[in-house]
């Protein structure tokens, strides 16, 4: 099956003063099948919603390619991308700075399906109720405005205007960081469920492994501008390869009796940037398994199960030790 979307060795630097560089996305490679859903997970400021934009061409890159349904869109202009942006749609972390005040929820909903010729007038305002509905709202909202609306209700809104052209990728970054803990498994379930239903591929931005656990059926793990591990998400929750998958994790999880020491946790000390990426393997000044050949080669990330994949030189083991 051909991916929906491939990239290699995408990059997007940005340019600071004194000729320093924010090496943000620094040479990552991905595929999202058709109707996958894959987490995104990493630190702040690992470049999670860089490498969201930049895949969606919201921003420019610094070089290396982007694969959309077999298109080289790293090569489109504006104008080339536009009939492929109903393809690809984003839902951003806040759904009030995402709606704008002074429209009604109708005339968001209906806006792009007009852009995109799908419908007009009072057919577009149907297939706005029809929206709302498939997103758990009634269709008596139409003529509400954005803050007669809770948190979630707003991010459902989202959603529909997102999905109103029946996108082939729907980028989640952080959709529930900003929502009330209560209600976020909410929005998950209903990611999952249209996830389900039209066959779409999610990318999903989040520190939350848990909601990952929820939504996605795959997992990558993103540190300083690169991703480290690959997994599905089943094994990446019972074997974690990369130290640092296994940091993360152990950050959230209970360790069971028998994995009660199984990992040193991260030296909180001072924490590499993307402007100062360490040479060699970029996590070996917080990594508690390091060696010499860490401080000098990079590794690369290479198959080591099914369909996991780690850069690291010393991945570890179903014990938890390298
Ligand atoms: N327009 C920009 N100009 C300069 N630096 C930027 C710009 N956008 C992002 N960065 C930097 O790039 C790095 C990656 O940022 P990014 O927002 O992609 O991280 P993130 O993983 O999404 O973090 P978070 O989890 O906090 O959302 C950060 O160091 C950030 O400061
Ligand atoms: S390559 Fe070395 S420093 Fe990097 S994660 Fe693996 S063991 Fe740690
Ligand atoms: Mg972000």
């Amino acid at each position: 099956m051909q991916p929906l979307v491939t990239l290699r060795n995408l990059q997007v630097h940005f340019p600071l003063a004194r000729s320093e560089v924010v090496r943000a996305v620094d040479g990552v490679h991905l595929q999202i099948s058709p109707g996958e859903a894959v987490g995104l997970v990493g630190e702040s400021g690992s470049g999670k919603s860089t490498l969201a934009r930049a895949l969606l061409r919201l921003i420019p890159l610094t070089d290396g390619e982007v694969w959309f349904d077999g298109q080289p869109v790293h090569r489109f202009s504006e104008a080339q991308m536009r009939p492929l942006r109903r393809q690809m749609q984003i839902v951003f972390q806040d759904p009030m700075a995402s709606l704008n005040p002074r429209m009604r929820i109708g005339t968001i909903l209906a806006e792009p399906l007009e852009v995109h010729g799908i419908a007009r007038g009072r057919q577009a305002l149907e297939q706005a109720g029809r929206l709302l509905e498939r997103v758990g709202l009634s269709k008596q909202y139409l003529n509400r405005y954005p803050h007669e609306f809770s948190g979630g209700q707003r991010q459902r809104i989202c959603i529909a205007r997102a999905i109103a052209t029946q996108p082939r990728l729907l980028v989640a970054d952080e959709p529930t960081s900003a929502l009330d803990v209560s209600i976020r498994a909410q929005i998950h379930d209903l990611l999952r469920h249209l996830q389900k239903e039209m066959n779409m591929a999610i990318l999903f931005v989040t520190h939350d492994l848990h909601a990952v656990r929820q939504v996605c059926s795959r997992v990558e793990v993103m540190y300083l501008g690169k991703i480290v591990e690959s997994a599905p998400v089943q094994s990446l929750f019972t074997n974690p390869a990369h130290p640092y998958t296994q940091a993360l994790l152990d950050a959230v999880l209970e360790p069971k009796p028998s994995q009660a020491r199984r990992s040193r946790p991260l030296p909180s000390g001072d924490v590499p940037t993307t402007i100062h990426v360490p040479a060699g393997c970029r996590f070996h000044t917080r990594c508690p398994y390091a060696q010499p050949r860490c401080r000098e080669e990079e590794p690369i990330l290479r198959e080591i199960g099914e369909a996991q994949h780690v850069a690291c030189h010393f991945p570890l083991s179903k014990a938890g030790q390298p």
